[in-house]
């Protein structure tokens, strides 16, 4: 299994035990995590899954592709440097990942 530690804009902490292959973005959604949406259900094209992800998690996944690069120009609230869409981080088995989530997605 691999874990995700998502902490919310309101500074609550939701720990999920997620399945290896599996998106962030999919883990949230499928267990009720507040703050992300995933509108386009992981296909690139809504930017509702965006995450600020914490520097060890960063670390350990990389930065966006080019076409997330653009998508992430178009989040609700303004990238930051460690920015990424969650759809597109994928998670690994014995991985623990920690991100933080936006105020708002639409
Ligand atoms: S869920 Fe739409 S871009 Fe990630």
């Amino acid at each position: 299994m691999s874990t995700v530690i998502y902490t919310a804009d309101n500074g609550t902490v939701t720990t999920i035990e997620g399945r290896p292959g599996d998106s962030i973005m999919e883990t949230a959604v499928r267990n009720g995590v507040p703050g992300i949406v995933g509108e386009c259900g992981g296909s690139l094209s809504c930017a509702t899954c965006h995450v600020f992800v914490a520097d060890d998690t960063f670390e350990m996944v990389g930065g966006p592709g080019d076409l997330e690069d653009e998508m992430l120009d178009g989040t609700a609230v303004d990238r930051q440097d460690h920015s990424r869409l969650s759809c597109q981080i994928t998670l690994e088995d014995g991985c623990e990942y920690h991100v933080s989530t936006p105020s708002e997605q639409l």
